[in-house]
């Protein structure tokens, strides 16, 4: 996490980001976060709660109703391709070529992203940091598990070596060995200086490694607190008296400093 004094510049910053979807369903109302370099921002909330609009947004898949998603200052909607240049994006079912092996996946994808410098060997590093068995390098994606497709996935977002990464539920359905492997590598790229924006419903992970996480609720962050000021909180807790609505703005200290998680 940044020191409070010198802050680093927002990667990732939503404006009174909105939308309405077509059919009137209002899936985010005014929201406003920042991330900036070396910090992990963690999304929870239920289904619906507007992540995926979220992220979206910041990709240019969807088009706010109004409000701002930049992306290392540029309006993501306005400039896509340029603002895209410094952002990397990993869903959670990550859409790759299935008829390819891993190696051409990454070759193709890395181009794409125009990155034409690397060579075998630096996709070899790249599967190798992700944990990818090196017998499956060779191997075509339509053999692979989900989460060795989610760990080619990660590899080419490491490659594309974009100083922010925005992450769509990427441990969901991950064996927990492989999702806490997957978290590893999330915070070392946080440790690297990449702004990470993440989806989850992994309460206990976002926790762990997130600097910032903030709850959404029918489109509406109704909390957001640092690393700091859950240390000792119950976020399980916490999320659940968000959601039910029980509180407009909870005391991270009081009965729930009781709660020791
Ligand atoms: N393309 C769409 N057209 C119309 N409504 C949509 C569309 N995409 C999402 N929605 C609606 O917007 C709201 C927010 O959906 P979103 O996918 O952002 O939620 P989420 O927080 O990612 O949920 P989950 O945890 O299930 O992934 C929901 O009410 C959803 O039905
Ligand atoms: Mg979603």
């Amino acid at each position: 996490m940044q020191n409070s004094t010198i802050q680093a510049a927002p990667l990732l910053e939503a404006v009174e980001l909105t939308k309405v979807y077509e059919d009137g369903v209002k899936a985010l109302n005014n929201l406003n976060l920042v991330v900036r370099e070396g910090e992990i921002y963690a999304m929870l909330g239920g289904n619906g709660a507007g992540k995926t609009t979220t992220i979206n947004a910041f990709l240019d898949f969807i088009q706010p109703t109004s409000g701002k998603a930049l992306i290392n200052g540029i309006d993501a909607n306005a400039l896509p391709l340029e603002a895209k240049k410094h952002v990397a994006f990993v869903s959670e079912n990550v859409q790759l070529y299935p008829n390819f092996t891993a190696m051409q996946n990454l070759d193709f994808f890395v181009r794409l992203g125009g990155k034409s410098h690397y060579e075998r060997l630096d996709y070899e590093r790249a599967l190798h940091r992700v944990g990818l068995q090196s017998e499956a390098f060779d191997r075509k994606l339509k053999d692979f598990s989900k989460g060795m497709r989610q760990k080619c996935g990660i590899a080419i977002a490491i490659l594309k070596d974009a100083p922010a990464i925005l992450l769509d539920e990427p441990t969901s359905g991950l064996d927990p060995k492989a999702g806490k492997e997957f978290t590893r590598l999330v915070a070392e790229l946080r440790d690297e200086g990449k702004a990470i924006l993440m989806s989850t419903h992994d309460i206990f992970r976002a926790k762990e490694i997130a600097d910032y996480v903030g709850i959404l609720n029918n489109g509406e962050l109704v909390a957001e607190k640092t690393k700091a000021e859950l240390e000792g909180v119950n976020l399980e807790e916490l999320y659940v008296e968000y959601m039910a609505g029980y509180m407009d703005e909870a005391p991270v200290s009081g009965s729930l400093s009781n709660n020791l998680s």
